[in-house]
């Protein structure tokens, strides 16, 4: 499908592949899960419209953590009921705009959010259901840029910061969730398991002293990995999972992102240049870190293929280079691939999360395009910038 895309769209361009996505839903729901949950998409991971709406139509709800995600998850279609609010420093519109669409739970990571939520509830005569994100001191043994739970970390509320009595006391505000959330990429299924037992304790505890608890929210962090690396073992997870729970009445959820969308996506460039520098060969595409930051911030190099590649040709050391003004702006350093000629197409795979969301116009360039594919269908879900998109808001 990718060859026939480049024939009609200019690169570069990300493109989704609607049945991975649908093979990841179908995995979650596959799962002998024999607890009462629900799966919300963590739209930071991709924020298209399309896919929020297409997760949706899956039965996923949507998990946000600003007023912008909340909007394109109302946009997209999904029920208020069905999402919820993390963010550790929202701001006041964020939480004023959640509260009006009484979504399905707010939680909060200061607890300085505790007074406004309660205040403007009580200014609109609501009742406004809340969760705690617990920072439960894990260390969840994953890059240290994607780790979220350890002390010191500025994730969640250290269980030792809560005055439960005062929150118990507040008329406009109750608090029906726990939330915990140690990070991204993580293999270890202990870490996961050992992160849920804190809040389900923490839990017990609370609706012994007369609290109404109801929703467990177990995060994301289900890890997509390269071919080499050893991924999460789901059996083990599960079996543990079921015998924490067993006996208990939560209802939980789940909030995966880049699982639900990282292997769908690829990021197809073309080459403007190859240049020789001392001695590497260094190959210049027309896209770069304003479209594909990852690499540049976490020094993670995605898998990269030439589109016309014949599998039996010799292979050569190249460095992966993107157009912007960064000496940092790099894909892949010594990658081995067949002999690279300008005009040809590299195919960036797995970056279908974080991603195209977390791309700027850096540089002032347009960010690209954005196509989603079905089989030997395809439209496009997002066109690229215009020139005057870049001046958009802004006052001579
Ligand atoms: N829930 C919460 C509260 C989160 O903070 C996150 C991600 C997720 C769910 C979804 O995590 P996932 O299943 O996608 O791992 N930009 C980084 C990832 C940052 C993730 C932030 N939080 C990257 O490109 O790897």
């Amino acid at each position: 499908m990718i060859k026939e895309l480049i024939k009609e769209h200019q690169t570069p361009f990300y493109c989704y592949d609607n049945t991975i996505i649908n093979e990841k839903v179908s995995f979650l729901n596959s799962l002998n899960l024999e607890f009462k949950h629900n799966f919300y998409f963590a739209i930071k991971a991709n924020p298209n419209l399309a896919i929020i709406n297409l997760l949706k139509q899956k039965g996923l709800g949507a998990v946000v953590v600003s007023s912008g995600e909340l909007y394109k998850a109302l946009r997209s279609g999904i029920k208020p009921s069905e999402i919820m609010l993390n963010g550790s420093s929202k701001n006041d519109f964020d939480i004023k705009y959640a509260i009006t669409q009484k979504i399905r739970s707010i939680n909060i990571e200061n607890i300085d959010e505790l007074n406004l939520i309660n205040d403007y509830s009580k200014e609109k005569g609501l009742v406004t259901d809340i969760g705690i994100r617990i920072n439960p001191g894990i260390d969840p043994n994953t890059l240290s840029k994607i780790s979220t739970g350890k002390s010191g970390d500025k994730f969640g509320i250290q269980i030792d910061q809560i005055n439960f009595d005062d929150i118990q006391k507040l008329e406009n505000t109750k608090l029906k969730t726990l939330s915990v959330h140690i990070g991204s990429q993580i293999v270890d299924y202990k870490k996961f398991i050992e992160s849920y037992k804190s809040i389900i304790n923490l839990a017990d505890e609370l609706n012994q002293k007369g609290f109404k608890i109801q929703y467990l929210d177990f995060g994301g962090g289900f890890p997509v990995l390269d071919q080499k690396s050893k991924g999460l073992d789901f059996d083990l997870w599960l079996l543990e999972l079921n015998l924490i729970l067993k006996n208990k009445q939560y209802d939980i959820i789940f909030e995966p992102g880049r699982f639900l969308v990282a292997n769908s996506g690829f990021l197809v460039s073309r080459v403007n240049y190859i240049k020789q520098s001392g001695s590497k060969k260094i190959i210049l595409l027309d896209s770069s870190m304003s479209e594909y930051i990852r690499s540049t911030l976490y020094g993670i190099e995605p898998i990269v293929e030439l589109l016309h590649a014949n599998n039996n040709e010799e292979k050569f050391e190249y460095d992966i280079a993107g157009g912007v003004c960064e000496s940092s702006d790099f894909f892949i350093r010594d990658a081995l691939l067949p002999k690279i000629i300008k005009n040809d197409f590299l195919v960036f795979k797995n970056v279908g999360a974080y991603g195209s969301s977390m791309s700027s116009t850096y540089n002032s360039r347009p960010r690209p395009l954005e196509i989603l594919f079905n089989k030997n269908e395809h439209r496009v879900i997002r066109s690229r910038d215009t020139l005057e998109d870049l001046c958009k808001n802004e006052i001579m």
